[in-house]
């Protein structure tokens, strides 16, 4: 990253992100050195810029951490937790708006954890619900007075956005969203990204992204043609997700959620085929198996759009980093940084959100069966 001292001399200048008065998993000093060094390579992407309602000013202290993330300055992993929310139903509950997002976070440990102790199938739908829900949100479009979209919970609510063939294979997380939404009568909105960031740290090796909720609901479909396409070209996704505010090194970091996953309609004669050999694990190996790097198991489907990613120039620099050993810390920071930003496109009310990353499960970050190959859950 180009902007690599500036960015820098921002983070000295707003005390490493520990604004809450306690230290964020992967923020130590010595992290974020480390990680901006290892970004000093990378493909020349421009200064990281505030988004939504932080443009016209950041008036709260939530407001504030969240542009410390957006502006890469304050971590976006936290191990922060500790937290026994009030009995379900009672006024102490009704009063503290992390509550029932505790109630949900045990229902979903549940729901997204396999046998043997992957994140499962519906953890995966979950991190790809999160993903196309917000996605479909652009820069160019808000500017042409579209400025709708993003996380909005629109892809559950509008009753078209789910019928685009883009949204295929999401229709049963769908549902169960919608059933988590009457049980808990919380907002679509936040219950997608809470569920996509909540699947993330379930898996492995995830990392534990801070979650913050208060995103407003929209029946209103997104605007169409915003998300990717598995044949587009490297030129068009990368100009795609720069049109979101997103640049090459959030994309690099962002698609390496197929490390977890698996495919069903890109080639129905391989449905099922996973997209690295451990699904279910969030590990960096699909990073080195979309390269080519050793040896390739037989069931393994690589995505084209992942593999003209690992080759182009702005983002295989930063695919390398994330493949070689160590790379592991250096990708869950970046994911989580790019996901936060994600996780709030189309958000024009960032200042009024809460934080309720201490109801989050713990990170698993080792795994003693990491390395089995192809176990499907
Ligand atoms: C270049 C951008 C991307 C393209 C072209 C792309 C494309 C795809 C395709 C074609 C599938 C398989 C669908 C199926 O056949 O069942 C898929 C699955 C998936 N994608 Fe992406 N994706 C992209 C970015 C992302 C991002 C940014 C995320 C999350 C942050 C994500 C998360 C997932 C997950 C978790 C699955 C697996 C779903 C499951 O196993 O049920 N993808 N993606």
């Amino acid at each position: 990253m180009k902007s690599t001292s500036l960015v820098l001399s921002c983070w000295l200048a707003t005390s490493l992100g520990f604004a809450h008065g306690w230290p964020a998993m992967g923020n130590t000093a010595q992290d974020l050195t480390r990680r901006l060094a290892q970004d000093t390579n990378n493909d020349g992407d421009t200064r990281p810029v505030l988004i939504g309602d932080l443009k016209n000013g950041i008036t709260t202290p939530v407001g504030q951490s969240i542009a410390n993330i957006l502006l890469r300055t304050e971590s976006a992993q936290s191990s922060v937790a500790g937290y026994t929310p009030p009995r379900l139903g009672s006024a102490d509950c009704k009063a503290d708006t992390c509550c029932i997002w505790s109630y949900i976070a045990s229902s979903l440990a549940i729901a997204f954890k396999g046998p043997s102790g992957r994140c499962n199938k519906y953890a995966r739908a979950a991190i790809r619900l999160g993903f196309h829900d917000a996605g479909a949100w652009a820069l160019s479009k808000a500017a042409a007075g579209q400025d709708f979209g993003g996380a909005d919970g629109s892809i559950a609510l509008s009753s078209s956005e789910i019928n685009r063939p883009e949204n295929n294979g999401l229709q049963e997380i769908i549902g169960l969203a919608r059933k988590w939404q009457k049980t808990f009568g919380v907002g679509m909105a936040d219950l997608i990204q809470f569920a996509a960031i909540h699947a993330v740290v379930t898996c492995p090796l995830g990392p534990r992204i801070r979650i913050f909720v208060g995103r407003k609901d929209s029946k209103t479909p997104a605007p169409d043609g915003l998300l990717p396409g598995v044949n587009d070209s490297a030129d068009t996704l990368i100009n795609l997700f720069n049109d979101k505010t997103i640049p090459p090194h959030d994309l690099a970091a962002l698609v390496g959620a197929h490390t977890s996953s698996q495919q069903f309609f890109v080639d129905t004669s391989k449905s099922g085929a996973p997209q690295d050999g451990t699904p279910g694990v969030w590990d960096t190996l699909f990073y080195n198996q979309t390269m080519g790097t050793g040896p390739l198991p037989k069931r393994v489907f690589r995505f084209a759009s992942d593999v003209v990613l690992s080759q182009d120039p702005r983002t295989r620099p930063e695919w390398i980093q994330f493949s070689r050993a160590g790379g592991q810390s250096h990708w869950n920071e970046d994911y989580a940084t790019a996901y936060t930003r994600l996780s709030l496109l189309g958000v024009n009310n960032i200042n009024n959100l809460a934080e309720c990353t201490k109801v989050m499960p713990a990170a698993q970050p080792t795994f003693p069966g990491a390395l089995d190959l192809l176990i499907d859950e």
